[in-house]
């Protein structure tokens, strides 16, 4: 039997991501060990894992190095990669949203300027509304950039609202939930299909089932 080889996203989210694998029936114990190996196997289950880090795994799976794998929505919209979107995992929940410094009002006379790590999906929030603004492109802690003035608002992902909170900013308003995704290469689900069909099932089963 092929291999059907997985991407799954380094970190937290992973983990909880290969804990429903393992429930669905498609387990890889060595994943477990406390190592820093990148890929592991079951040739029992015909299934191989990579650990990628969260913001790659689409292009792993859109270039077919995986046959699937599991990326935030907030990856997929920001983009766009050419990729079978196959199922919402119903985990990794949070929400794309703007947020500010308390008191902050909009003054539509000037530019506003909007610091992301997404600067697509805040450009096109904005185009929609036919807001004129200056994107200022950070690659994280981006809850700083209001804080000293770099920026009016900020579009990033909100999960608890603590580091918000923590730093005296507040959400201006919901842009989009976002969750994790199953998704799969194009070419590659072809001939695999059945394998990746009774995967996406076996996963849907434990997004119903309460853990
Ligand atoms: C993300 C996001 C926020 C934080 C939100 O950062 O950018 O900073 O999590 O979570 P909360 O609402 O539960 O506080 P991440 O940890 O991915 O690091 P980053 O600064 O590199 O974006």
């Amino acid at each position: 039997m092929e291999m059907l080889s997985v991407a799954l996203p380094k970190g937290r989210l992973g983990e909880k991501v290969y804990a429903m694998f393992e429930r669905a029936g498609y387990e890889c114990p060595a994943i477990r060990e406390p190592n820093r190996r990148l890929v592991f196997e079951n040739p029992d289950k015909g299934v191989r894992y990579f650990w990628v880090k969260p913001s790659d795994v689409a292009i792993y799976v859109e270039r077919g190095a995986a046959d699937v794998g599991v990326a935030g929505k907030d990856i997929l919209l920001e983009y766009a990669p050419e990729v079978y979107e196959l199922l919402d995992l119903k985990t990794g929940v949070c929400r794309m949203a703007v947020a500010a410094k308390e008191g902050f009002t909009d003054d539509v006379r000037r530019t506003l300027r909007v610091a992301t790590k997404f600067s697509n999906i805040a450009a096109a929030h904005y185009a929609a509304r036919g807001r004129d603004i200056d994107i200022i492109h950070l690659n994280g802690s981006i809850e700083l950039a209001p804080i000293l003035g770099l920026s009016d608002v900020i579009v990033d992902i909100v999960e608890t609202g603590a580091t918000l909170r923590e730093n005296n900013l507040q959400v201006v308003e919901t842009i989009v939930p976002i969750s994790a995704r199953l998704i799969a290469n194009r070419a590659n689900f072809k001939f695999k299909s059945e394998r990746i069909e009774a995967l996406t099932a076996a996963l849907r089963r434990q997004t119903e089932e309460p853990v």
